[in-house]
């Protein structure tokens, strides 16, 4: 951990106030005086903690992390946030309604800043975010955990329970309490390296565009690796598409069935191919038992991560040849049953998307077949997505539609154009599956989980009114999202 000399250099100007020196007008110190960490420990050793105690929290601690709160730097010094604590367990249950994840904690804290004070630069937003990291770091001094949140559903009905009135502006809410569990090490960080330059920039930033072409694949390399070294838990599948592939493979993968109950002693070889974040590897492994999962991926670090959701676990193996390496070597010729890509290639640029399937047809045996699921552009998914991006909603790659969670830049493809590739690889189409015509009553609840309630309630209705549209013959296999495609030499 690093020091900096400036740390231990006198102070000169502290404020005579602060929690050493009691809460302005609320009470003095309390039960954590003996809290006196070491502001790089404080700093080094918060995280973000997800599980509490119920215990209530007294007032006294939060009054004392609100306090550090309002020593944060504000625009001009406006010091235009308000902070409601929500301690009441009824109204935080009414929060919890909003999002599940106002209900780990028995205190949050809802952080507004005045909507149109200072709103050059974001500098509103800026000023409540430097609140609350004063905060979380307090918290962390005085023994108690925090985390961030954003994700508070309906902001403004959340606004409306705290009675905040309408020009504040809720930024976050700041969930509060004694740590139940603290991670043992906190996600790791991108490397100083890679992320910090002097005077001039010389590193080559990850794209937020949606766009393959915009995204060489060392970018791709980059920040794939960057989102595993986040662990599990930005990576939850959607559960419309592990439905449509667990459909697919029920259709044409079938036999397996047997091996999973016990009837085939025989574990046989399966690839599967960029699986990244590897969830719905997981979910082949678990679906299909009869065989072993071995992965190929980009670099080392994501394969791995991919292959540790198998069992029993794989080999993880380099695709394109260069980035082979001791102990990381391209898949062998011909020797996998089942070769699988499932909603990859609409992230790769489209040079590599050819060059990806004839690597597949290598490495598949002669009577082997490829298992291939894609995003059709002749669906409703091109409609969805341009609603994402309707003006004021997130636009970025961080958001797009599919794969659910995404990880990395997304194109739907035109079906006949990828059966072109099919054929310039050698290989044949034996099966063909189309699935999803309309978006499902799920996922219109998820996609409009932040709109007004009415507005959930309207696309709904709607979807669900329109669902048996979506199932008269033909229309399925012309407008299908999800196609399957099942290859062999
Ligand atoms: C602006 C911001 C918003 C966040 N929103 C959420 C959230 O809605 N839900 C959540 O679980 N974590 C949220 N977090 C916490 C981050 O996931 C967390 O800080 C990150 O994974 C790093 O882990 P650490 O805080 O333990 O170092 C947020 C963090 C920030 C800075």
């Amino acid at each position: 951990m690093p020091t900096d000399p400036a740390a231990s250099r006198p102070r000169e100007d502290s404020p005579a106030q602060g929690a050493a020196g009691g809460v302005d007008g609320r009470g003095e110190g309390g039960a954590s005086d003996a809290h006196h960490a070491d502001f790089w420990e404080a700093l080094y050793s918060r995280r973000s903690i997800r599980r509490f105690l119920p215990d209530p929290v007294p007032r006294e601690l939060i009054d004392r992390v609100m306090h550090a709160g309002t020593w944060a730097p504000s625009s001009c010094n406006y010091q235009m946030w308000d902070v409601v604590a929500v301690d009441d367990p009824e109204l935080n249950s009414q929060l919890t309604a909003l999002s599940s994840q106002m209900g780990n904690a028995p205190v949050n804290l809802v952080v507004s800043y005045a909507r149109d004070f200072s709103e050059e630069g974001w500098a509103n937003v800026q000023s409540a975010s430097a609140m609350i990291q004063n905060m979380s770091l307090a918290a962390g001094v005085l023994g108690l955990g925090t985390f961030w949140i954003t994700q508070m559903g309906d902001r403004e009905k959340l606004r409306e329970l705290v009675g905040l009135p309408r020009d504040r502006l809720v930024v976050a809410v700041l969930a509060l309490g004694v740590p139940k569990v603290v991670p043992a090490q906190g996600p790791r960080r991108r490397p100083l390296s890679e992320v910090t330059h002097y005077n001039t920039y010389a590193g080559r930033a990850i794209p937020s565009s949606t766009d393959p072409a915009d995204w060489s694949p060392e970018l791709l390399s980059l920040y794939q690796r960057a989102r595993v070294l986040n662990g599990l838990r930005h990576n939850k599948p959607r559960e419309w598409e592990t439905r449509a592939l667990v459909t697919f493979l029920d259709r044409c993968l079938p036999e397996a069935h047997g091996a999973a109950a016990g009837e085939s002693e025989t574990i046989r070889p399966w690839l599967d191919v960029l699986p990244c974040s590897g969830i719905l590897t997981e979910r082949l492994s678990r679906e299909r038992r009869g065989f072993r999962f071995d992965v190929v991926e980009r670099t080392v670090e994501v394969a791995r991560f991919a292959a540790g959701r198998t069992r029993p676990r794989g080999a993880s193996l380099a695709w394109p040849e260069e980035s082979a390496a001791e102990g990381f070597e391209p898949p062998a010729p011909e020797a996998y049953d089942v070769v699988s890509c499932f909603f990859r290639l609409e992230g790769l640029q489209a040079t590599e998307r050819a060059a990806l399937l004839s690597a597949m047809a290598r490495w598949m045996k002669p009577e082997g077949r490829i298992l291939l699921g894609f995003v059709s552009s002749r669906s409703f998914h091109g409609a969805m997505e341009a609603l994402r991006r309707r003006r004021g909603g997130p636009g970025g790659v961080e958001y797009v539609l599919a794969p659910d969670p995404n990880i990395g830049p997304f194109e739907a493809l035109d079906p006949r154009t990828v059966e072109e590739w099919v054929g310039a690889a050698g290989l044949r189409v034996s099966e063909r599956l189309a699935l999803g015509a309309l978006p499902c009553a799920e996922e219109v609840a998820f996609r409009t989980r932040n709109a007004s309630p009415r507005l959930s309630r309207l696309a709904r209705g709607l979807a669900a009114c329109l669902a048996p549209l979506g199932r008269i013959g033909g229309i399925e296999a012309a407008r299908g999202r999800y196609r399957f495609l099942v290859l062999e030499h």
